[in-house]
């Protein structure tokens, strides 16, 4: 059976660090009040010459040299990102060209903060159907760019970075004690439209429109769908909580984090927290925490890592993967 393996990882962040008491200044807000309802404590903001392309370029660069390839090894790009560069063509081609590929596919994979989980699903059915043998998988945001800097209950919440991961096709067992991606879950519903969207498009304003959200609904529905997703994961691995050594969650909100963590079973020791360093980075945030926790030795070759993720749609997903 083909497995999807984790071959490498890497990151990219804008030089620019902001933090709460920067913000003080933009907006009636207070560093106490951001800590204690969110858990962030600074974010970065693209600069000039800073875009997604830019960022998803330097990650992808860092997870190819940490795997020891050359682009030419890698037949397709996905980037998931709801902050492209241009409304056409797609980010994953601008980063074809940047980094020198002369041959293969790239895509963009629209799914806001799941972005990630659906674009590793995505690379996942390329590999175990044999379309695809080496997938670099981006998730790129610069949602400062599409921020209102005037609404302080969403301009707070929101960072820009990117991280990329290369899956690799790999003979495995078929057991879940092969590494690679064990199983994924995804679920969409536009039913709950209004409570997370942009408020503009090519099609409606012609503008690009900038982020609206009701944050406390958004909340309401966040744990559940989490954990539904998860559970399903579980389901279909016959693994539990027990089983996992890392919980690499969509880094939103502390409260989200450490709520499913606990609605799940799994201790809080488990967890792969960013939302305090880089806030809410959407679909760069998982591959960003990735990042952190394999690049400092947390996250080992073997573990069981679970991924997982919900944002604007709604979207939600889980990724279950041995790296
Ligand atoms: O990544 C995709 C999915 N997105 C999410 O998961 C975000 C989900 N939502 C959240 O994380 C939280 O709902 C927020 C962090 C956005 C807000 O936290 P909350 O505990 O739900 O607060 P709230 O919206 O109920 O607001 C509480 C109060 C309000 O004042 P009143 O009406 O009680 O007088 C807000 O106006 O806090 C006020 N407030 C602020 N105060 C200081 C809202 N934003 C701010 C702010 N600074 N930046």
């Amino acid at each position: 059976m083909i497995r999807s393996v984790v071959r490498g990882f890497g990151s990219s962040l804008p030089a620019r660090v902001v933090t709460n008491q920067e913000l003080e200044s933009m907006v009636d807000t207070t560093d106490e009040w951001i800590v204690q309802r969110t858990g962030i404590r600074q974010r970065y903001l693209a600069g000039e010459g800073e875009t997604t392309a830019s960022l998803g370029e330097a990650a992808a660069r860092e997870a190819l040299d940490r795997a020891g390839l050359m682009i030419d090894d890698i037949d397709l790009i996905i980037v998931a990102t709801s902050t492209p560069d241009n409304t056409f063509p797609a980010t994953a081609v601008n980063i074809q060209h940047r980094l020198g590929m002369k041959h293969g596919v790239g895509f963009d994979l629209q799914a806001v903060c799941s972005g990630f989980v659906f674009a590793l699903t995505t690379a996942d059915a390329y590999i175990r159907t044999g379309l695809a043998k080496r997938v670099l998988v981006i998730g790129a945001e610069t949602f400062s760019r599409i921020l209102d800097w005037t609404d302080r209950t969403t301009c707070v919440l929101f960072g820009d970075g990117a991280g990329a991961i290369i899956l690799e096709a790999v003979e495995g067992e078929g057991t879940i004690a092969d590494r690679g991606v064990l199983t994924t879950k995804l679920r969409s519903d536009g039913s709950n439209k209004e409570k997370l969207y942009v408020d503009g498009g090519p099609s409606t304003t012609g503008t690009v429109g900038q982020l609206r959200m009701q944050g406390r609904e958004v909340f309401k529905h966040a744990v559940g769908m989490i954990t539904d997703v998860v559970e399903a994961a579980f389901e279909a691995t016959g693994t539990t909580a027990d089983d996992v050594d890392w919980l690499v969650p969509h880094q939103a909100n502390i409260r989200i984090i450490d709520g499913s963590a606990k609605k799940l079973g799994i201790p809080l020791e488990k967890v792969v927290v960013t939302v305090d360093q880089h806030g809410n980075t959407s679909a760069a945030s998982i591959p960003l925490a990735l990042a952190v926790a394999a690049g400092d030795g947390r996250i080992k070759q073997g573990d069981l890592v679970l991924l997982e993720a919900m944002g604007g749609g709604f979207t939600w997903g889980a990724v279950l993967l041995r790296w």
